[in-house]
């Protein structure tokens, strides 16, 4: 998705806003462009379609544009084709060819999110006498800043407000003012942005990663706030213009962690920290082997009083929820419904009162899961965030929040943060199950002492990689790929097929080993590759006469078991073992070879593993 980075300060601010965009490369994008400015002179606008550094090359480095203030855009495109001139910054008043040279407009600016009634503002634009040069709805947007502003009093706050009433959609817009140099403005609602804090300086971006070299005190800006942001100050607004006082936050994530430190890819070396991340969340909230969720404020009685979990998220967060399914109903006998967000938000949902809504995210951005977090509330059912971004939407508005301890993720396929749920996930399930008598202390013991075997049991598998890269290569060649496992080895069947599909773009497809006889095993021909999962003991043998099935009709065999069980040897053509642990916890290891297998086939094949094409890292439009 888009990406925002602004400042001003003392420092020159083009090379710091390349920095920033750099950093939030990972999230996707087609195009760039910076807005500098120089004091009272008017800002000057750069542009390019394709990769920043084309946008370096043509600044060099930022060292040809003058100025401490500036705003700076990475678009992934929603409205009109990727181009010089669909790029941001866009201004509100006329410009040539593509948009760049000195602006003469009063209002310059970019957007992130998506204006819904775009056309319809467009048309009273174009009968106020604006004309457009892009197809974007952020042109609309600054345009109606502009004609605000010249319409009542020449106030950027009173003009913005008036737009915000305005549009409908979601954004976080970064404005500069030609009447107004040594500001920047800034407006939110439902697309990320945060503001940091140092001696004289402030930054804006749309995600922490852009500004934690330079600053870790950070404010959040709320829905529907907008704010003013001169050298070291920032004043925030309500839409009726009152001043709202804020506190600052300070980010604990270091600046290492969202650089690659030696590996070749940022997806390489996050698949590396899972054994940090996954001790680290669990060290969170168990002490002295017990359970303590009262930083998450989960109430005993409250957990008693549950009568349904729905389990709602997108992609590999929404995997992680179907594992979670298995091992809550498994060990907490709560049933539990799990959804995708994009679904549960338009298919009018019966809720249980006394039900509890688990979203999962990442980022805390997912549009569709704000959007289903926000339902819930609305119906007045109890909220449960599982997220990794620390005052995130998501963060914020759910009742209670999980915190997982991942770190930055910067590669677009995620590994550490979805381990990271799986843990959250099964710590729930753990604490239910004691808090409604469905186990005892001892058994909640021997959980926690196993649970706490997972980090080392990560590290071995990794200690073997060499093998899955060696296996990754023979199938460079691979068209299409299927993984099949019943239970929690189906749900991680459906991470298993993601990654490869995202970063490779090899075709595959997830299925219950079970469910292959009603139609699919029909694609399977002479060598096509079935990669089977088996590490639930009481599924095993249904699982390896799925597997006899498709090698009777060509396919070459992987199989995925834990140590022991050597009879897959007779069936597999090729065998992955991974350490025992308790069943429950078998996806936090069985995971692992997977993700290297998407992982080496993309490096096989010569793809961007950590950008793979058409993906962002935040899904923060519908
Ligand atoms: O930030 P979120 O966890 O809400 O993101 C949800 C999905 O977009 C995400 O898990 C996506 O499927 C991954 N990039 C896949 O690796």
């Amino acid at each position: 998705m888009c990406g925002i980075v602004g400042f001003i300060g003392k420092k020159q601010a083009a090379p710091v806003l390349l920095d920033g965009l750099a950093k939030l490369e990972y999230r996707g994008y087609d195009s760039a462009g910076l807005a500098i400015r120089n004091g009272n002179e008017l800002a000057e606008v750069v542009k390019s379609q394709g990769r920043l550094k084309i946008l370096a090359e043509k600044t060099d480095n930022g060292n040809a544009l003058v100025g401490t203030c500036g705003i700076g855009h990475t678009r992934w495109a929603t409205h009109g084709e990727p181009s010089r001139t669909n790029a941001h910054p866009h201004v509100s008043g006329n410009c040539t060819g593509t948009g760049s040279g000195q602006v003469e407009s009063e209002v310059v600016g970019v957007h992130n999110g998506i204006i819904e009634n775009f056309t319809e503002l467009r048309e009273k634009l174009l009968k106020h006498g604006y004309t457009f040069y892009s197809q974007t709805d952020t042109e609309v947007v600054i345009k109606l800043v502009d004609y605000y502003y010249k319409k009542y009093t020449h106030d950027p706050q009173e003009a913005i407000a008036k737009t915000m009433v305005r549009v409908r959609g979601s954004y976080a817009l970064c404005l500069m003012f030609k009447s107004y140099p040594g500001e920047i403005w800034v407006a939110r609602k439902d697309s990320p942005m945060i503001i940091g804090i140092a001696d004289g300086e402030t930054y804006v971006a749309s995600d922490v990663p852009a500004i934690l070299k330079y600053s870790r005190n950070v404010y959040y800006i709320g829905n529907l706030e907008m704010a003013k942001l001169t050298e070291g100050t920032a004043t925030f607004y309500n839409l009726d213009g009152d001043q709202i006082e804020k506190e600052l936050t300070e980010i604990k994530w270091n600046a290492e962690s969202a650089e690659k430190g030696g590996y070749e890819h940022f997806m390489m070396k996050e698949i590396h920290e899972q054994p940090r991340a996954v001790a680290d969340t669990i060290h969170s909230v168990i002490k002295d082997n017990k359970i303590d969720l009262s930083s998450i404020g989960l109430e005993e009685e409250q957990i008693k009083n549950i009568s349904q979990i729905y389990i709602v998220a997108c992609g590999s967060a929404y995997h992680t929820g179907v594992v979670t399914q298995y091992v809550m109903e498994d060990l907490a006998k709560i049933p539990v419904r799990v959804e995708l967000a994009s679904e549960f938000r338009y298919r009018k949902p019966l809720l249980d009162k006394n039900g509890l809504v688990i979203v999962v995210s990442q980022s805390g951005e997912t549009a569709d899961t704000l959007a289903a977090l926000r339902l819930a509330k609305d119906k007045g059912i109890k909220t449960l965030a599982i997220v990794n971004v620390v005052g995130s939407s998501i963060a914020r508005e759910a009742d209670n929040v999980f915190y997982t301890l991942a770190g930055p993720e910067i590669a677009v396929a995620t590994t550490k943060a979805y381990s990271t749920q799986l843990i959250a996930g099964y710590i729930l399930a753990m604490q239910f199950a004691l808090v409604r008598n469905e186990i005892d202390e001892d058994k909640l013991a021997q959980l926690i002492t196993e649970l706490r075997t997972i980090p080392q049991k990560i590290e071995k598998i990794l200690e073997d990689k060499e093998r899955m890269q060696w296996f990754a290569a023979k199938q460079v060649n691979a068209q299409d790929v299927f993984f099949i496992g019943r239970g929690i080895d189906y749900a991680v069947c459906l991470e298993g097929s993601l990654k490869m599909k995202e970063i490779s773009y090899v075709h595959s497809e997830a299925y219950a080993a079970g469910e292959l006889k009603h139609g699919t095993i029909s694609l399977i021909e002479d060598g096509t590759l079935v990669i089977s999962v088996l590490t639930q003991s009481s599924l095993y043998e249904k699982t390896v006469s799925n597997m006899v099935e498709c090698k009777s009709r060509g396919a070459y065999l992987m199989g995925l078991t834990t140590y022991g069980h050597y009879g897959i040897e007779d069936t597999a053509d090729f065998t992955v073992y991974i350490p025992k642990t308790d069943e429950h916890f078998a996806a936090s290891l069985s995971v692992v070879p997977l993700q290297l297998m998407g992982y080496y086939l993309s490096v096989s094949r010569g793809l961007d593993v950590d950008k793979p094409r058409n993906l962002a890292k935040s899904v923060t439009v519908e």
